[in-house]
């Protein structure tokens, strides 16, 4: 074959792939109804790549392959907004809302009733989205309100922007449009990401919009991919390229057309319907797993707003109707030092109880020593704290006029407060730890997480219980608690016979646990619920993946070196083996994850190490297709590898094979094993 068909061979799988990927993305962002699993859909992405990869030349400014993030930047680009993005006025309660509603008609000399649209204030960062021929050409921050950065690259990895537009219905795809819109993070995953930071050492976000700005305005944008950034729409720069007459038929085009829309946006309301709605979203903010402060209420008539017109700061047809704060003021009481069930010293500010949009708060979570440190906070000061939904509440920062001299600074023990041990700091920590495995402190947290709903889902062993438990020596391991029975449980303080009944009904029933459950219940670090589904997807059996090796885990996409050493550490301690076994003896049964994809194909538990190039194909096309057939691809030799595939210049992995005599094959007998006998 001549390079020149190669080349317009890939073009055309190219062109096919990059149709798929937009129509699977569709399918999962928009419709929330995917076709194929996530594997199957990264399987097509990783073969784009390597397509792309091998002949750059057939790349597309369209393809999703931009998903992953592109080369680094050495600075950000500006770029001169069609339309400026003003910021919203300012109202804070249903008095605002209808002296707004007045000056609409005053301007307008009217007397009708104003009809207008209302959207939550989705608390993130202002984005500004430019498609060409339906191509998402740009996208930019709001900057100064003329001009903003560009973030091409950083845009394109967030899933749920469409990189293309597809015409839907009778709705015409327009030369040029330019899309407005907040990019968020949900609390969830804001609190993942920190956790995963504080675990690192590295400084935590304060809040879910700083964690978004931080995670668009990297020049890296492959960092930007691995955030789980989300984007809500919310209108348009230029009004007049949708032939439309009002938002409302703008937001619903814009829907069509596969844009993400807030699901709580209300078109064509009264006056009265507004002031409704405020009350309404003030309370559903409570149960949203995203952080809005307040709604936006826009006049919904496009000639309307043209008449309104715009002042230089803001429109004259929109105001933000912001809620209460989440922030308040307090006295830091004292700081206390808790110990969790990782061994991690947390100190605590105890606080002054202040009611934070109506729920009283009295501890907030200083972290750790270095967060305690950067925020400079002393037993005595008056601190801003901040609560956000679920999320436990933590000090903004400290109001330096109300120091007086009489405040004291913080000292972390030098001995674990629950069990006296001498405590230590590792290098490249942050957090200082109790390292005395006996530590009570230890036993409670992890019979806590043990039995908490993510885990075996134990109903009634709560906190007041594992102290109680773990304090009158009734529960010396985790195992202990199947030990339990209703005569033990009964000589607990105020442990009626019906209670003890249920929690043992409750152990017995929690003795028949999924696997991935199972792993999130033992606390390994670093392993949290998703973590533990991607491990229970991959090892059918606990002792599967105890017996792996930490190359094996690590080429788990989405599991990192870290993540895989600590499973690997955790899983080489004799005494945690001798636990889990210890509970299987006890009626532990630890079943396969539903849903387990059982690796078939020719190539099923065979263990692939790639060295050389490769003359027919890139190195990642061969891993896809030894995965495919359900083989796996390590990068480097154990004494569980199979077979190294040397191509052309191997490198040291050849010499590492021979001395544990692992089978060297070359690419034309990996062709062998990878085709399918005829017949079958
Ligand atoms: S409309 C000219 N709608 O709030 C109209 N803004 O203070 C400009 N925001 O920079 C914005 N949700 O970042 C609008 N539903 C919404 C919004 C919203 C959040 C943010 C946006 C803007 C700021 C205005």
């Amino acid at each position: 074959m001549s390079i020149t068909e190669a080349e317009q061979k890939a073009k055309a799988r190219a062109e096919v792939l990059r149709k798929t990927l937009h129509y699977h993305n569709r399918r999962y962002f928009v419709y929330d109804d995917p076709e194929i699993s996530d594997a199957e859909y990264d399987r097509l992405m990783q073969e784009l790549i390597a397509l792309e990869t091998a002949y750059p030349e057939i790349a597309a400014p369209d393809s999703p392959t931009s998903r992953v993030g592109s080369a680094p930047l050495d600075k950000f680009d500006t770029i001169a907004h069609h339309v400026p993005m003003l910021s919203l006025e300012k109202g804070f309660d249903t008095a605002d809302i209808l002296a707004f509603d007045q000056r609409v008609a005053r301007i307008l000399k009217t007397t009708d009733p104003i009809r207008y649209t209302v959207e939550p204030k989705v608390d993130g960062v202002a984005v500004s989205l430019v498609y060409q021929d339906g191509i998402l050409v740009s996208g930019a921050t709001r900057g100064d309100g003329f001009q903003g950065e560009l973030i091409t690259p950083n845009v394109k990895t967030i899933g749920s922007i469409p990189l293309v537009l597809q015409s839907v219905e009778d709705i015409k795809i327009p030369d040029f449009i330019d899309v407005r819109g907040e990019v968020y993070m949900t609390m969830a995953d804001f609190k993942a990401l920190n956790q995963i930071r504080l675990n690192q050492g590295l400084p935590l976000f304060a809040n879910p919009r700083n964690a978004s700005a931080g995670s668009l305005r990297q020049l890296d944008s492959t960092i930007t991919a691995q955030r789980p950034l989300k984007m809500v729409i919310y209108g348009v720069g230029r009004t007049d390229l949708l032939k439309v007459n009002s938002h409302a038929q703008t937001i619903r085009i814009l829907k069509a057309l596969g844009f993400p829309a807030n699901p709580h946006v209300e078109t064509e309301i009264s006056v009265n319907e507004v002031i409704g709605y405020f009350k309404r979203i003030d309370e559903l903010r409570k149960t949203l797993d995203y952080e809005i402060d307040g709604i936006v209420v826009k006049v919904d008539r496009y000639d309307l707003q043209e008449r309104l017109g715009s002042t230089s700061r803001s429109p004259r047809w929109a105001i933000a109707v912001k809620f209460k704060a989440m922030e308040e003021q307090t006295r830091v009481n004292d700081i206390v030092v808790q110990v969790g069930r990782t061994g991690a010293l947390t100190p605590v500010a105890v606080l002054e109880p202040v009611s934070i949009g109506g729920v009283m708060v009295s501890r907030a979570s200083l972290h750790n020593e270095d967060e305690v440190r950067k925020k400079d906070v002393r037993v005595g000061d008056t601190v801003l704290v901040r609560r956000a939904g679920d999320v436990i509440p933590e000090v903004v920062k400290v109001i330096p006029a109300y120091r007086d001299g009489s405040q004291l600074l913080f000292q972390m023990p030098s001995q674990c407060p629950v069990c006296s041990s001498t405590v230590v700091r590792f290098k490249d920590e942050a957090a200082t730890r109790c390292v005395n495995a006996g530590c009570p402190a230890q036993l409670k947290g992890n019979l806590l997480h043990f039995s908490s709903k993510g885990a075996l889902d134990i109903d009634g062993l709560g906190k007041k219980l594992v102290d109680q438990l773990v304090e009158t020596g009734l529960v010396r391991s985790i195992e202990d608690i199947f030990r339990l029975d209703v005569d033990t449980l009964r000589q607990l303080d105020r442990m009626g016979r019906k209670s003890a009944e249920n929690l043992v009904q409750a152990i017995y029933k929690g003795k028949k646990v999924p696997l991935s459950r199972f792993l999130y219940g033992l606390g390994i670090r670093h392993v949290g619920a998703h973590a533990a589904k991607l491990l229970a997807a991959r090892y059918e059996t606990i002792d599967a993946l105890a017996a792996a090796e930490k190359e094996d885990i690590e080429a788990i996409e989405q599991v990192g070196p870290i993540m895989a050493e600590a499973v690997r550490a955790y899983f080489s301690m004799p005494e945690n083996l001798k636990t889990i076994e210890d509970m299987q003896q006890l009626g532990l049964e630890i079943l396969p994850e539903t849903g387990h994809q059982k690796v078939s194909g020719r190539l099923r538990g065979l263990s692939f190490v790639l060295t050389g190039t490769l003359f027919s194909m890139t190195r990642k096309m061969a891993t896809g297709k030894i995965e495919a057939a359900g083989g796996k691809v390590t990068g480097s030799v154990s004494a569980q590898t199979d077979y190294v595939v040397a191509g052309e210049s191997p490198g040291s992995k050849i010499e590492q094979a021979r001395r544990k005599n692992v089978s060297v094959i070359d690419e034309l007998q990996l062709m062998e094993l990878l085709r399918e006998p005829e017949g079958e």
